[in-house]
């Protein structure tokens, strides 16, 4: 196994508001990790997947991991995450195999993701031996803000990209530079690797694996399942 896919799903949901974790919601008669779990099982080669899950949720997780990938317990298994996405991160890179790497870190919330995009990250990562971000062009104009809404100047759009997950690194160098951080508050894998002095580079991303964050998403979410039959 020279791949894994460390999904994040130990956070709250604070902004999505249900009663569960996020990651523990129902989507159309599936858990948003059902869904993204779904998505990474149908690679055409093995992966280790590790997911990453709060500390009350570790039995529904390792339930999930059973039904969508009956017999393959040795692929994948189950971590208890942190306070912050950075932590559970780590958390999950403690549990990748001697053997893997590469590895992809990908947001349990972002439940439509096709596999197509872990493959694509994944060969990305293999050709050129860099960070590779899934990424979207930026749509709106953007402004910079006070804190009363004043505006304060504008960035040029065609210079940014919206980054996505999954994120994929050589195992290595995500490694170190997950412990040259400590904790921190970047709020991707990217940002860590490159602080560390990574090279990172984009590739197209996918409207589909938008991240699920207010009540909002999940009714889009809901809305796109309804052109595509399961
Ligand atoms: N995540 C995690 N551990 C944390 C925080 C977040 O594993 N301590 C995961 C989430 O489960 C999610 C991904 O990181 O799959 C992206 O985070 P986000 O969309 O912000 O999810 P939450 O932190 O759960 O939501 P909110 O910020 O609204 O509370
Ligand atoms: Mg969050």
């Amino acid at each position: 196994i020279s791949t894994a896919v460390i999904v994040v799903a130990a956070g709250s949901g604070t902004r999505l508001g249900a009663s569960l974790p996020k990651a523990f919601v129902d989507l159309a008669g599936q858990t948003l990790l059902e869904r993204s779990l779904r998505s990474i099982i149908l690679l055409p080669y093995p992966v280790q997947v590790v997911v990453v899950a709060p500390a009350d949720f570790v039995a529904d997780a390792e339930a999930i991991a059973h039904k969508v990938a009956p017999g393959l317990e040795e692929l994948v298994s189950v971590v208890t995450g942190g306070a912050t996405r950075h932590d559970s991160v780590a958390a999950g890179l403690a549990a990748v195999q001697s053997l893997v790497h590469v590895v992809l870190v990908h947001d349990a919330a972002r439940a439509l993701t096709p596999t197509t995009l872990f493959a694509d990250v994944d060969m990305a990562v293999q050709a050129t031996g860099a960070g590779i971000v899934p990424a979207l062009p930026v749509v709106d104009s953007l402004k910079q803000v006070d804190v009363t809404g004043g505006v304060l100047g504008i960035a040029d759009r065609d210079q940014l990209r919206a980054a996505q997950t999954p994120q994929g690194f050589p195992r290595a160098e995500l490694e170190a530079a997950y412990a040259a951080a400590g904790s921190s508050d970047y709020t991707d894998d990217a940002a860590v690797f490159a602080a560390n002095g990574g090279a990172v580079t984009t590739i197209p991303g996918d409207e589909v694996a938008f991240k699920i964050t207010t009540a909002w998403d999940l009714n889009r979410a809901h809305q796109v399942l309804g052109g595509i039959p399961d």
